[in-house]
């Protein structure tokens, strides 16, 4: 049987208990987490397993980075299936902090960061969000101090974020991102993925398959636009509503006119009934 990992709750209990394991010649890799933990997570810790000899999972729901018309109160906690999923995978340290741990009191430093947050994709809808990742997983790293730290590829824009931080800000850690884990008809997992009805997460599907029509399309030598086009009437036609539906270079984030402008990622947001779903796919 697994142990249960260490659960520090405390800046002071978690430095004590990274010491210790730094005492012991470990290296660590983070795995930040908002909790509602599903086997995108499981493979983001595995991925950490494989890139470090010790695995601290933050979970932490972040108020910053919800606006107050969104879905910070109903966010899905799951504590207790949270810890049993961490302790089947041997995670060492469940970081998982208060409001007040995290922003004490006259908490009163934010960073604001720039390039691909402001890229005019998830930023275009969601003007606080990328601010209130940057101060909070700036934050996780800096009381952490990993060697590493994990993200999913499923927020796409949010990786080149927090990349681009760590770069700028010089914080020491190396930001890997982790592949997509998909549920079988080719829906990203998320956790928000439980507020769809039964028939919403039938029709969820038309964004994977959208973007795979999308990406064959410029793949087999079609022009941007129409291919891009014929994603987005799909979506439509399935009666989502778009954010966005956009090719954009892989790395830069910027806007892209031809296949030879990069390596290409085509990223999606669109609400379904009251739940936003965002996605992405390589081109
Ligand atoms: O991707 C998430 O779950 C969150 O945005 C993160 C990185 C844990 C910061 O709160």
């Amino acid at each position: 049987m697994s142990a249960s990992p260490l659960i520090a709750r405390t800046v002071p209990a978690l430095r004590r208990a990274v010491d210790n394991l730094r005492k012991r010649k470990a290296t660590i890799a983070l795995v930040p987490t908002m909790g509602a933990l599903h086997d995108g997570h499981v493979s983001l810790v595995r991925l950490a397993k494989r890139r470090a000899s010790r695995v601290v999972v933050s979970i932490f729901v972040n108020p910053t980075q919800f606006a107050p018309t969104e879905d910070f109160g109903a966010y899905p906690r799951t504590w207790k299936s949270d810890i049993a999923k961490l302790a089947a995978e041997d995670v060492d340290i469940v970081w998982h902090p208060g409001v007040a741990a995290m922003y004490p009191e006259g908490f009163a430093t934010r960073i604001a960061p720039e390039g691909p947050a402001l890229a005019g994709l998830e930023d275009r809808f969601r003007p606080h969000f990328f601010g209130g990742v940057a101060t909070v997983v700036g934050k996780l790293f800096t009381q952490v101090r990993p060697d590493v730290a994990i993200f999913g590829e499923k927020d796409f824009q949010q990786l080149r974020v927090v990349t681009q931080m760590a770069r700028d800000l010089d914080l020491g850690v190396k930001v890997i991102g982790s592949r997509t884990v998909r549920e079988r008809d080719g829906l990203a997992m998320s956790s928000r993925n439980v507020y769809l009805s039964p028939e919403e997460r039938q029709t969820a599907i038309v964004l994977y398959r959208a973007m795979r029509e999308s990406a064959g399309r410029i793949r087999a030598g079609d022009s941007i636009a129409p291919a891009m086009a014929g994603g987005a009437d799909m979506v439509k036609a399935a009666g989502l509503v778009l954010d966005y539906y956009e090719v954009r270079h892989a790395e830069t984030l910027a806007p892209v006119t031809s296949r030879k402008d990069g390596p290409l990622r085509i990223l999606v947001a669109a609400k379904l009934g009251t739940t936003r779903l965002i996605d992405n796919m390589a081109v």
